[in-house]
């Protein structure tokens, strides 16, 4: 095995995903705490000032000064190197998230067992479908007294489109929650009364018949038990890592993380069963990560906090090869060598300098603008990664200029917010009226605070009648043009000047779909 073949092996670069309020922020922090990486709770926590982010701009600042020192967080557990992607979980932040999956080979997905699958859970969820990204779900909050395990699941499957098979299962709930049957190795992991696991608390017992496991769990507990590991022996398929790294099964981990119960059993699984860095498509090829050559994304572009530096940092996910320090890259975008004196990576609370980094390591480059999210960095191979999409907004307003005399700023700010990602940018021609488009109100401030206090220019947003945008395409450019001329005040361009109709209404898209039947409309800005 050769040394990059090695670091590769070591590896799992993921992401934890969660509607907002599940336990996202708390089960990163347990894994941070038994990595090692953290030395006690709270050091996460912070990333809470996302949640009561609403007028407050200084709120805002904070949340996002948070999220770059909190962007990537490594550990090592059992010599495997663990890099947590985060993940905003305010959803007006959610584009921001399923950008950062592109950077992931999988993801944890946190459930509230009260609560069930929510409206996050769903989006997230065909995110990683649309990508087979593989899933792990951990139900959490198993202290509470939430849904019954097996309606559970069945909902994970019919709400989630995704087939599942647990890998631990709850002894009680709620009130009455004793701890995790560990289903694979047969083990009983109980928990003191104060909730906190201890090592001695684990109790590996060779059936579940044992006269031990009555006197441990209690008569009813015991039989309880007993019925539903029967149950679910005799129903669920025996677990297929295949199929889980395919994207088809999601093993599913029950406990409460808070409590620490079944984190530990769900990192150990983790690293035992999560994929390593994977190869990734591009516009010509597939690109394997054990290729010698070097080549990488940028998946996320965060401003610089201090205003007297506009310097920004491009999150670069590696693929393939070795990333080393002061050599000389290609941006292929911008057909230029560069090399990066000061690359670095960010840990839970501290970040680095980086020598030398390898797959599915995330470091951040510091940039003066050359950074569009989706660039791709090689040793010289004229390739595009793809599969970093736009999805289509939710909310549309015209931005206005309310100073002339800073038309200039007011171009270049908005340009380099949309190329970071901050909202998308549509352009309508004539008169390059702008129109902004995002997933919540709070982009809007946030556009409003920064074009203001780096730029210096000062805008507005003006409502329009957009719900809904879709790319558009045909298999000729004249029925392309055709369209574009009929529908032509509901035509505007991305950044990449993909034609994109403005649709009102659902109705609006039926209409144009029935009288244009050559023409596809896509929900995402990449299609096949
Ligand atoms: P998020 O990042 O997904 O938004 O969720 P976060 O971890 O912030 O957790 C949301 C709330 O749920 C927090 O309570 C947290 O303490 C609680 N929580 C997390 N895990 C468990 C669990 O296993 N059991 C129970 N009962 N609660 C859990 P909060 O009141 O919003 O905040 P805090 O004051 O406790 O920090």
């Amino acid at each position: 095995m050769t040394t990059l073949q090695a670091e590769i092996a070591k590896r799992r670069t993921f992401g934890i995903i969660s509607h907002p309020d599940a336990g996202k922020t708390t089960l990163t922090e347990k894994l941070l705490l038994f990595g090692g990486a953290i030395q006690k709770a709270g050091t996460v926590k912070r990333n809470k000032a996302e949640k009561t982010a609403t007028s407050d701009f200084m709120e805002i600042e904070k949340q996002r000064g948070i999220s770059v020192a909190t962007s990537v967080m490594g550990f090592e557990y059992n010599g495997v190197k663990v890099n947590i992607l985060d993940t905003p979980g305010h959803k007006d932040f959610a584009e921001d998230t399923y950008r950062t999956l592109t950077a992931v080979d999988s993801v944890i997905l946190v459930v509230d067992c009260v609560k069930g699958v929510e409206e996050q859970t769903r989006k997230l969820m065909q995110v990683c479908r649309m990508r087979h990204t593989p899933v792990i779900i951990f139900v959490n909050k198993l202290d509470r007294e939430g849904k019954d395990p097996f309606d559970l699941l069945e909902e994970l499957e019919k709400e989630l489109n995704i087939s599942t098979r647990p890998l631990s299962w709850p002894i009680g709930i709620g009130h009455s929650f004793k701890g995790v049957y560990q289903l694979n190795n047969k083990a009983l992991n109980l928990f003191s009364a104060n909730k906190k696991q201890i090592a001695d608390d684990k109790i590996t017992i060779g059936n579940l018949e044992d006269a031990k496991v009555n006197e441990l769990l209690g008569h009813d507990l015991a039989g309880k038990l007993r019925e539903d590991v029967e149950l679910i022996e005799a129903v669920a398929e025996p677990f297929d890592r295949s199929l889980y790294l395919s994207g088809y099964l999601a093993p599913v981990f029950f406990g409460s993380a808070i409590n620490n119960f079944g984190v530990q059993e769900l990192l150990e699984t983790f690293i035992e069963i999560a994929p390593s860095p994977q190869g990734r498509e591009t516009d010509t090829r597939k690109v394997e990560s054990a290729e010698p050559k070097f080549t990488g994304f940028v998946f996320k572009i965060h401003a610089n906090l201090d205003p007297n530096h506009r310097d920004r940092i491009a999150f670069c996910r590696i693929c393939s090869g070795t990333f080393k320090r002061n050599t000389f890259y290609q941006h292929n975008r911008l057909g230029k060598k560069m090399k990066f004196a000061s690359p670095t990576s960010f840990m839970a609370d501290n970040k680095s300098l980086v020598e030398e980094a390898y797959p599915g390591d995330v470091i951040g480059l510091y940039d003066s603008g050359n950074f569009k999210i989706g660039d791709t960095l090689t040793e010289g191979e004229n390739l595009q990664f793809v599969g970093i999409p736009s999805f289509s907004p939710e909310i549309f307003r015209e931005l206005e200029n309310n100073d002339p005399f800073k038309t200039k700023q007011l171009e270049k700010g908005i340009h380099q917010l949309s190329d970071e990602g901050v909202a998308q940018l549509f352009i309508q021609n004539p008169g390059n009226r702008k129109i902004i488009g995002t997933v919540g109100e709070l982009q809007f401030e946030v556009i409003q605070f920064r074009l203001l206090n780096e730029y210096g220019a000062s805008c507005s947003f003006r409502h329009m009648n957009i719900s809904k945008a879709k790319w558009v395409s045909a298999s000729s450019d004249e029925e392309l043009k055709k369209f574009i001329q009929r529908h032509s005040s509901k035509i505007a361009y991305d950044k990449e000047n993909k034609p994109v109709f403005l649709a009102a209404s659902a109705w609006d898209i039926e209409y144009a779909t029935k009288q244009f039947p050559e023409i596809s409309f896509h929900d995402t800005s990449e299609w096949r």
